[in-house]
């Protein structure tokens, strides 16, 4: 009996999970975070300008944020180089009431790739592939422009510069670079003031996966009651149609600023 007992939990968790990544039907592949497809996304074809040349095209979609084995532990199974967090100016106001000592967990998760400091093919663990060609070239999510260095999307990305940043050419990202600058953002890793410190929040009454709370609505804080990026992005639902008001990845619609109000009572 025994055996069953390890059994039955690996199995429910399986379907936890499918369940999680299915939920609202908008599939990850194909998204802006599948960086397998973004050849496809821009030109319907292989052909054009993204994985193989300006990152590896590891043939795989988790990979580039997920390993099965050798992973880091600041989010699940995670794969990915962290930024150095000595860098960040963070976010600070005469009425904040939290602590805040700058990015961690699920957060640094995401600016190691949003905060252009390591590159978006940066992983931990390569897949075993001999299809993989490492065409040396691993680009940054940062700016264009001189200053930036050669190893910069927005080279193309960004509308004042480089050979691609003119009206034909790529989309304008720089508003997704957000850099190690953290002062203009909606400040993250801090935990939910309680009722006690701030009666002005909404408190969550279901307890998450994560280690935290959460809100029918699928807002949710992670371990330590702490506001990350993902309480409001769910990095594998995009939503860009916008049919449910929650592009760009967001947890739930920020119609009427639904999405701030279900923390704020303002
Ligand atoms: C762009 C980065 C990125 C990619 C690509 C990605 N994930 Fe994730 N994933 C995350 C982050 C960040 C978290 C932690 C935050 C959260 O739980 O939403 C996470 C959490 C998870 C979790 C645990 C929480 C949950 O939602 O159940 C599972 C399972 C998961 N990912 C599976 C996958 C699978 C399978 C793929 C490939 C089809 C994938 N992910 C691709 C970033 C990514
Ligand atoms: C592996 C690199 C990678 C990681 C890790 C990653 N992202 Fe992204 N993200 C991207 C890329 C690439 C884009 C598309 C940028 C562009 O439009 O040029 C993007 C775009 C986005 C967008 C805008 C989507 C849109 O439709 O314009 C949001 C929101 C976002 N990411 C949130 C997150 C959050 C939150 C996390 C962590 C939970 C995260 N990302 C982790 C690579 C990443
Ligand atoms: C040599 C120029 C160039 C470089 C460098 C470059 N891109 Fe692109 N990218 C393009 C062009 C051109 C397109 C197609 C037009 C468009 O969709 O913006 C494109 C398309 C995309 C798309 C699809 C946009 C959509 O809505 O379908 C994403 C996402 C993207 N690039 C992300 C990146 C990231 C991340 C990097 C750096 C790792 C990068 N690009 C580097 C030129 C470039
Ligand atoms: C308190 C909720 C919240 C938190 C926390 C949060 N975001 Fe967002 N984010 C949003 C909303 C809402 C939008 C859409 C804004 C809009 O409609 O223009 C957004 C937009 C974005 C975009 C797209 C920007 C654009 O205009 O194209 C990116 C990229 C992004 N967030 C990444 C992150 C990352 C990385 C973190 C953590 C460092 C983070 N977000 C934390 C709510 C949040
Ligand atoms: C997951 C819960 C959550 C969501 C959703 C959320 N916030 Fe916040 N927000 C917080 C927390 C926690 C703080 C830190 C409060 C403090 O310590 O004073 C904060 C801080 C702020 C601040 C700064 C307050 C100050 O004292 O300087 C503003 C402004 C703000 N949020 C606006 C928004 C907006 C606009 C949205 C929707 C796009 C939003 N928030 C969504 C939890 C949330």
């Amino acid at each position: 009996m025994k055996r069953g007992r390890i059994f039955i939990p690996i199995v429910s968790a399986g379907i936890v999970i499918l369940a999680a990544i299915s939920a609202t039907g908008n599939s990850m592949i194909g998204s802006k975070h599948d960086l397998g497809y973004l050849n496809q996304r821009a030109f319907g074809s292989e052909v054009g300008p993204m994985q193989g040349a300006a990152y590896n095209d590891y043939k795989e979609i988790c990979v580039y944020c997920h390993t099965p084995h050798n992973a880091d532990t600041i989010a699940p199974l995670w794969n990915r180089q962290s930024p150095s967090t000595t860098s960040y100016k963070v976010y600070s106001s005469p009425n904040f009431d939290s602590q805040n000592n700058g990015p961690d967990g699920i957060s640094l998760a995401c600016l190691s790739c949003h905060d252009g400091t390591v590159a978006v093919d940066a992983v931990l663990t390569q897949p075993k592939s001999r299809e993989i060609i490492d065409t040396g070239v691993h680009y940054k999510m940062k700016p264009g422009g001189a200053e930036a260095g050669g190893d910069a999307c927005g080279k193309c990305h960004s509308r004042s510069s480089g050979a691609y940043g003119g009206l034909s050419g790529a989309h304008d990202a720089t508003l997704k670079y957000l850099e190690t600058d953290l002062t203009n953002d909606h400040p993250v890793s801090m935990s939910l003031p309680s009722y006690n410190i701030d009666p002005g929040f909404n408190q969550p009454t279901i307890p998450s996966k994560d280690g935290g709370r959460a809100f029918p609505n699928g807002v949710k804080t992670f371990a330590g009651d702490k506001v990350q990026c993902a309480s409001c992005h769910n990095p594998h639902d995009p939503d860009e149609k916008n049919s449910d008001g929650r592009d760009p990845f967001l947890r739930t619609s920020n119609k009427y600023s639904a999405l701030c109000l279900t923390c704020h009572q303002k």
